[in-house]
């Protein structure tokens, strides 16, 4: 374990980075000097500290996330890490258009965060690298899935995490109150038993759930199948 006053100003070093994006809204690539509105896909700072309360929760140290975007769920993901306290701490984060789309914007804010040593950054499709993961016998604690938001696109990220979690692992899931992305999660709770542990209140941008995945071995006869 890192000794507190260490954790409690790398914490303090990311809630700062934190607050500036909340305060100002925007902030300027030094990729290519482009001006972003970081509000505009982010997660709310309410959904932020649930993310970074369920790292604490959990005792997670390998959490992964999809969809990276400005940083700012990266950033509450890794503050959890950081204040849960394990050295080796790592997170995985996957976006195919950082670069492109972002001018690597979620990187900077990460590195001004100060916390390069715990992220690691892979520029692919989450429904291409999370079954590579899986081959390679990577595992993970926690995972938080904000990233194509399609019905396929959802499923194949549930199915591969539900892999690479341990069994009872959670997975935090962003705009629940999308039709493709209930019905993807619909699949887990009534065929694999999957659980619903945390809701939030529904608001007008973001609707969040805390799933833990199944505890029990999947028994499943080949013709069970249950309407989801
Ligand atoms: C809503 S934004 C994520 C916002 C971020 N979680 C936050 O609150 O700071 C969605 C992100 O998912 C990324 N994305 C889209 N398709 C993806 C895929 N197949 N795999 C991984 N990331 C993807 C997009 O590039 C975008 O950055």
């Amino acid at each position: 374990m890192k000794p507190e006053s260490h954790i409690a100003s790398t914490s303090d070093r990311v809630r700062g980075v934190i607050n500036r994006l909340i305060e100002k809204g925007s902030m300027i690539a030094d990729a290519d000097g482009s001006k972003h509105d970081v509000r505009t896909v982010s997660i709310s700072p309410r959904e932020g500290e649930a993310l970074s309360e369920w790292v604490v929760r959990e005792n997670a140290s390998r959490t992964i996330e999809i969809g990276l975007a400005y940083g700012f769920s990266a950033l509450y993901l890794c503050d959890g890490l950081i204040r849960s306290g394990d050295p080796a701490a790592r997170h995985v984060v996957l976006d195919p258009f950082q670069a492109g789309r972002f001018a690597n914007c979620g990187l900077q804010v990460l590195e001004e965060a100060g916390v390069s040593s715990l992220f690691e950054y892979h520029d692919q499709m989450s429904q291409l690298a999370l079954p590579a993961f899986l081959e390679e016998g990577r595992r993970f604690d926690l995972a938080f899935v904000d990233g194509n938001h399609r019905f396929d696109a959802v499923f194949l990220d549930l199915f591969y995490l539900g892999r690479l979690l341990p069994r009872g692992g959670v997975v935090l899931v962003d705009d629940y109150n999308l039709p493709g992305i209930r019905r993807a999660v619909s699949f887990f709770l009534t065929n694999l038993d999957w659980r619903i542990e945390e809701k939030s209140e529904l608001d007008d941008e973001h609707h969040w759930v805390a799933l833990r995945t199944a505890i029990a071995d999947d028994n499943r006869h080949f013709r069970y199948f249950v309407e989801f």
